[in-house]
C-alpha cells in the first residue's frame, strides 16, 4: 500500500515543513500552516522541466529570432502604458486588487478592444457563470465575437480548452478559484495556486499565449501567496482605489518589459471604466480656491507629470502628545519638515496637531 505523503505549507509564502508550525520561519506570519497532500512527484517534475516546450540546444543571442509585433496594443492607452507599451506576447501578467474594485470589468473591457482588432481572447471565469459574465458584458458594451468566455475551475479542463481554441490571450479570473486534480489541497491554497500558475506559465511560454491572472488580495493588502506568484509571473499590476471615489489607479509593481513608475487612471461609471487622460483635472476638480492649507503640487508618475492637491491643517492639540497624521505622503518627511519649521523658522508647533493629506486618496 502506498503511503500518502503530506506536508505543511505556509499559506503566505509557500514555505514547506514536514510538521505543523505556529510561526513561519521564512516570512514570520502566525498560524499560516495548512496540511497539504503531495501528489506523485515524478509526473509533476517531468512536466516542469522546459519553458520552451521543445528541446533546443543553447543558441547565440544574436541569432535568436524575435517577431516584429512583440506587443499587442489594446488601445486603452492607460492600460497599455502601465504594461510598458502593450501586452508582450507570451507574457504572464498578474493583476491584484480588492474585491469589487473593477478587475473583471477592466480586463473584459480592455480585451474586448483587443478582440475587436481580430485577436482571439478566452476569458475564463471561475467565479461567475456565463450568464453573469454576459450581463456584465452587456452593461459595459462588450460585444466582440472574438471574445470567448468559459466558466470553469478545473486547471486540466482550462488547459485542454486553451490548447483546442488556441487564443492569443487568456484571462484567468481568478487564479485562486482554479484547482488541479493532481493535488488534494483545497482550491485557493498556496500549493494549488502555485501549481496552477506554474502550469499556465509553462503553457504561455511554450505557445506564445499571453495570460492575465487575476489575484485576490488578502486582508493585509497583498495578493494571496504573493511571493510565490510574483516570482513566477512577468508583470505584477495592482488595481486600487478608494471605495468612496469613482476613480481607480492601475500601477505596476513588477514589470520585466517596462517601467514600474507608470500609472493608469480610470473612472468607474455605470457603463464601465473610462480612461482619464488628464488625471490632474480630476484630482483638482473639487479644490476650493483661495483657501489656506491647500496647495497644488506636481508629482512625476513615470513619463507623465500629475498635479495633485496637498492639504494641511494645524490645530491646537487637546492631548499631551500632539498628533502628526500624514495620508498619502511619507510621515517621516512630514516630521522632518515640522522640525525644520520649528528650529529654523521659529514656529512653535509643539502644542499643535498637524494633518497632511493628498486630496482624493492619490498616494
Ligand atoms: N449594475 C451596475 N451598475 C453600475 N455599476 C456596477 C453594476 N454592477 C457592478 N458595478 C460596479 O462594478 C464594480 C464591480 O467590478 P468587478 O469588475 O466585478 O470587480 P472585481 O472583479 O475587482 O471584484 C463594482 O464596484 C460596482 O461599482
Ligand atoms: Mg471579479
Amino acid at each position: 500500500m502506498t503511503k500518502i505523503k503530506t506536508n505543511f505549507g505556509c499559506q503566505n509564502c509557500g514555505y514547506q515543513a514536514p510538521k505543523w508550525l505556529g510561526k513561519c520561519p521564512d516570512c514570520g506570519s502566525w498560524n499560516s500552516f495548512v496540511e497539504e497532500q503531495l501528489s506523485a512527484l515524478p509526473e509533476r517534475s517531468a512536466q516542469a522541466i522546459s519553458i520552451s516546450g521543445q528541446a533546443f540546444p543553447p543558441q547565440s543571442i544574436t541569432v535568436i529570432e524575435t517577431c516584429e509585433e512583440g506587443r499587442l496594443k489594446t488601445d486603452v492607452s492607460e492600460f497599455d502604458r502601465v504594461l510598458g507599451g502593450g501586452l508582450v506576447i507570451g507574457s504572464v501578467v498578474l493583476i491584484g486588487g480588492d474585491p469589487g474594485i473593477g478587475k473583471s470589468t477592466l480586463l473584459l473591457q480592455a480585451l474586448d478592444k483587443l478582440a475587436g482588432k481580430g485577436v482571439s481572447v478566452l476569458y475564463v471565469s471561475g467565479e461567475e457563470s456565463l450568464r453573469q459574465t454576459k450581463i456584465r458584458a452587456d452593461r459595459i458594451g462588450v460585444s466582440s465575437p472574438n471574445l470567448y468566455v468559459l466558466a470553469e475551475n478545473s486547471l486540466e479542463k482550462i488547459i485542454e480548452d486553451l490548447k483546442k481554441l488556441k487564443p492569443k490571450v487568456a484571462v484567468i479570473d481568478s487564479i485562486q478559484t482554479v484547482f488541479t486534480a493532481q493535488l488534494q489541497s483545497a482550491p485557493g491554497s498556496i500549493s494549488q495556486v502555485r501549481e496552477s500558475a506554474g502550469k499556465l506559465m509553462l503553457l504561455s511560454k511554450s505557445t506564445n499565449l499571453s495570460t492575465f491572472l487575476i489575484g485576490h488580495v488578502t486582508k493585509e493588502g497583498a495578493i494571496a501567496g504573493p511571493r510565490v506568484l510574483e516570482h513566477i509571473v512577468d508583470t505584477v499590476l495592482y488595481f486600487e482605489g478608494d471605495r468612496g471615489h469613482p476613480y481607480r489607479i492601475l500601477r505596476a509593481v513588477k514589470n520585466r518589459f517596462g517601467s514600474t513608475n507608470e500609472i493608469g487612471v480610470f473612472e468607474m461609471k455605470d457603463g464601465g471604466l473610462e480612461e482619464v487622460a488628464n488625471p490632474s483635472e480630476l484630482f483638482l476638480a473639487e479644490r476650493p480656491i483661495d483657501v489656506p492649507g491647500s496647495v497644488v503640487i506636481s508629482s512625476l508618475e513615470g513619463s507623465r507629470p500629475i498635479l495633485v492637491e496637498l492639504q494641511a491643517l494645524v490645530s491646537p492639540t487637546s492631548y499631551g502628545m500632539p498628533r502628526r497624521t500624514a495620508i498619502g505622503v511619507d510621515p517621516n518627511r512630514v516630521s522632518l519638515l515640522v522640525a525644520v519649521l520649528e528650529e529654523k523658522v521659529g514656529m512653535n508647533l509643539a502644542q499643535q496637531d498637524i494633518f497632511v493629506n493628498v486630496a482624493g486618496g492619490f498616494a
